[in-house]
C-alpha cells in the first residue's frame, strides 16, 4: 500500500512505524509538520491509500479525513482523550494503560477504533515508557489496523460499542501548576511521581538556589536526609535534594529563560548550577549496589556465575566526556573479574546516542569539548575492541544511534530487544563519525551496506538489523524482562563448550587484523575528519548541534556535504 506518515517530529516512534512498515514492503512517505494545512498538501502530493499519524498534535483538516482514511495513534486506552494521556496515567499511578488507533474525526480522539492494545506501566519516566511499552503497543496496534484496512472489509468500531477500561472523557493539558513540587509537604514517592510524569519533557518548574529551573529525572535515595528542599550532596553530575520524608537524586536541570530568549540546554545538574552550587559532598555511586540498596547510580555491575553485567543508563543516551571516562573505569574493573562473558548494557531504554551534544554546546569551547568527548568515547570503544580474554556481548535494550550504535558493534556479539530502533549513522549531525566505525561496520554488514547505512541515514528495526548482520540476536521480550533475559542468554553462551575456543580464535584474529592495519590507523583517519569538522566554524555540525539542543528545526541549507536534511525523504 501507499502509506503517508504525518508527524509533528521524526521521533523514535515515527521512525519505528516508518521502518516497520517499510520492512513489510509498504511504500511509505513521511511528512514532518506541526501544521494541519501541510497535511492537506502532503496528501495531494502523495495520493496515499492510507494516512497514519503516529505523533500528531495538529488537527487533520476535515476535507482530508473525509477524502482519505486517516489513522491517529493515541497513547491511551479506548475512551481516553486529550493531549496529556501519559502524564495523567503516571499521575494516577495506573498499572496498565493502552494505545488506540482511531480514525480521524470531528472531535479529537473520539473517532472509531481500528485497533487497541494494552500494556503494563512500570514506574519509569514518561519518555522511557513512551519509547518502550507505548512504542511496542503502538506498533502492534498500527500493524493490526493497517492489515485490517488492507483487508478492505473491516469496519472500525464506534467507541461507545467497545468495552472501555476508562470512562470516556477528555482530560485537559497537564500544566506546570499540576506538576508543582512542595518540598516541605511532598513525600519522596510523590516527588518521584511528579518527576517521572515530567521526564524527559517538560520537566518540573521549580525554584532552586535563587533561580528558576526545570528539573529533569528523579531517583530515590535511601540514606541521605536533610531539611526539606535542601541540597544534600552531588553524585556523577546529579544533585540530591531532601523531600518531606527522604531525598531524591536529580540528574539534569534546564534554566528557565524569559520569553524571546533561546531555550536553554538541559544539562547535568552540577554543570548547570555550577556558578551557584554551595560546597556539597560528592558521594560516589556504588558500582556494586547491594541487593535492595535504594540509592541511585548510572553505572552498575553485577555478576551471576561466569557472567558479568555492566549496565549504564545516561539521560537521553548522551555520553559526555565524564560519562565515557567513568564507564571506561567501570569497564576495566569489570574486566579484572574472573568472568567468561561480559555483558555491556542490558538495561531497558537507550543504550547510547553518542557524544553529549548539550554538554558540548554549553562548553566555553565547543570544538575542544567535541574533541575531548569523541576521544573519550573512542577510548571506551577501544577497550571493548581489545578485550581478548573473554567474550563481550553488547545488549541494546532500547534505541541507539550514531556513536552509541558503534559502541555496541565493538563487542563480539550484539543483541538487541525486538522493539529497538537503531540509527547507525552520523549524517544528521553533519559528522563523519568515529568510534572505530570504519573498522566495525563494514566487517559486520559489508562495505556496500555500510555505505548505504551511513549515507542514507535511515532508522533500522531490530529485525532489519539482524537480517543485514548489524546485530546477531534479537531478544523477543518486553522492556521490563530484557535484563533477566539477556543474563539468562549470556549464561547459556558462557556454558557452551565452544566458548573458550572462541576466545582463543578471537585473540588470534584480532592480532592478524592488527598486523594488516592497526586499530590506531582507523582511529587516526576518522579523527582527522572529525577534527576538520570541529575546528571549522562554518561546518554544518555546529549549526545542526545548536538547533538540536535548542529543539529548533534543523537549518534548511547546510551548504556543504556531510549533512542531510533532518526531515526524512520519501521512500
Ligand atoms: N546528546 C545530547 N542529547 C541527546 C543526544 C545526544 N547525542 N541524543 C539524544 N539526546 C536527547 C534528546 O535531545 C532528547 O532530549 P529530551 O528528552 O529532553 O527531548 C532525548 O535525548 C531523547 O532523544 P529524542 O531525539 O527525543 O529521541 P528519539 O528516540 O526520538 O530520537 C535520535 C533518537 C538518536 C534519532 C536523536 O535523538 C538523535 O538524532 N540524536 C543525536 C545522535 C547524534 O548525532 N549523536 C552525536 C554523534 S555521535
Amino acid at each position: 500500500m501507499r502509506i503517508l506518515l504525518v508527524a509533528g517530529a521524526y521521533n523514535s516512534l515515527t521512525q519505528r512505524v516508518h521502518a516497520e512498515l517499510r520492512d513489510r514492503r509498504h511504500a511509505v512517505a513521511v511528512e514532518v509538520t506541526p501544521h494541519g494545512s501541510a497535511v492537506r498538501a502532503a496528501v495531494q502530493r502523495h495520493r496515499p491509500d492510507l494516512v497514519v499519524a503516529p505523533l500528531l498534535k495538529a488537527v487533520v483538516p476535515r476535507d482530508v479525513w473525509t477524502a482519505c482514511t486517516c489513522l491517529i495513534v493515541h497513547p491511551g486506552p479506548v475512551g481516553d482523550r486529550g493531549p496529556s494521556s501519559l502524564d495523567w496515567a503516571i499521575d494516577e499511578d495506573v498499572d496498565a494503560w493502552g494505545v488506540t488507533v482511531l480514525q480521524a474525526a470531528e472531535e479529537m480522539d473520539a473517532g472509531d477504533v481500528w485497533a487497541t492494545v494494552g500494556f503494563p506501566v512500570p514506574r519509569v519516566a514518561k519518555s522511557d515508557l513512551y519509547r518502550n511499552e507505548v512504542s511496542d503497543a503502538a506498533i502492534e496496534a498500527v500493524l493490526l489496523a493497517v492489515d485490517r484496512f488492507a483487508s478492505g472489509n473491516y469496519v472500525p468500531r464506534p467507541q461507545s460499542g467497545l468495552r472501555q477500561t476508562v470512562a470516556a472523557r477528555t482530560r485537559p493539558y497537564f500544566g506546570q501548576a499540576m506538576r508543582r513540587i512542595s518540598w516541605h509537604d511532598d513525600s519522596t514517592e510523590t516527588v518521584l511521581r511528579k518527576l517521572r510524569g515530567a521526564d524527559s519533557q517538560p520537566g518540573v518548574r521549580d525554584e532552586l538556589l535563587g533561580g528558576e529551573w526545570f528539573l529533569h529525572g528523579g531517583h530515590a535515595e535511601d540514606a541521605l536526609r536533610g531539611r526539606p528542599g535542601e541540597l544534600l550532596a552531588t553524585r556523577a553530575g546529579a544533585v540530591c535534594r531532601a523531600t518531606a520524608d527522604g531525598a531524591v537524586w536529580i540528574p539534569e536541570v534546564r534554566a528557565r529563560r524569559g520569553p524571546g530568549l533561546p531555550r536553554a540546554c538541559k544539562l547535568p545538574a552540577t554543570l548547570a548550577l555550577a556558578d551557584r552550587l554551595p560546597s556539597l559532598p560528592e558521594i560516589p555511586a556504588p558500582l556494586y549496589p547491594a541487593e535492595g540498596h535504594g540509592t541511585w547510580s548510572d553505572i552498575h555491575y553485577r555478576e551471576e556465575g561466569p557472567v558479568g553485567v555492566l549496565s549504564f543508563s545516561f539521560p537521553g543516551g548522551a555520553m559526555s566526556t565524564g560519562h565515557c571516562r567513568r564507564l571506561l573505569d567501570a569497564y576495566r574493573a569489570a574486566c579484572s573479574r574472573p568472568t567468561a562473558v561480559l555483558v555491556l548494557g542490558g538495561s531497558r531504554d537507550f543504550l547510547s546516542n553518542g557524544i553529549h551534544l548539550n554538554v558540548i554546546e554549553a562548553a566555553a569551547d565547543p570544538a575542544a569539548e567535541s574533541w575531548a568527548n569523541i576521544n573519550a568515547m573512542n577510548d571506551l570503544v577501544e577497550a571493548v575492541l581489545t578485550t581478548t580474554d573473554r567474550l563481550v556481548v553488547s545488549a541494546i535494550g532500547g534505541n541507539a544511534a550514531a556513536g552509541g550504535v558503534m559502541l555496541a558493534l565493538a563487542a563480539d556479539e550484539v543483541w538487541c530487544r525486538s522493539g529497538s530502533v537503531l540509527n547507525p549513522h552520523y549524517r544528521r549531525m553533519g559528522l563523519y563519525g568515529s568510534e572505530y566505525w570504519t573498522y566495525t561496520l563494514p566487517r559486520r554488514v559489508g562495505a556496500p551496506m555500510a555505505k548505504r547505512l551511513t549515507e542514507e541515514a535511515r532508522p533500522v528495526t531490530a529485525a532489519g538489523a539482524q537480517s543485514m548482520g548489524l546485530v546477531d540476536r534479537v531478544v523477543n521480550c518486553g522492556p521490563q524482562d530484557f535484563t533477566a533475559e539477556v543474563t539468562r542468554l549470556a549464561a547459556r553462551l558462557a556454558a557452551l563448550p565452544t566458548a573458550q575456543l572462541r576466545v582463543v580464535t578471537k585473540k588470534a584474529e584480532s592480532e592478524r587484523r592488527a598486523s594488516t592495519k592497526p586499530l590506531a590507523a582507523y582511529r587516526a583517519e576518522e579523527l582527522a575528519h572529525m577534527l576538520r569538522t570541529f575546528t571549522a566554524p562554518e561546518a554544518p555540525y555546529h549549526a545542526l548541534r545548536r538547533a538540536f539542543v535548542r529543539k529548533q528545526d534543523a537549518p534548511a541549507d547546510f551548504g556543504s556535504e556531510g549533512a542531510v536534511a533532518a526531515r526524512p525523504a520519501d521512500c
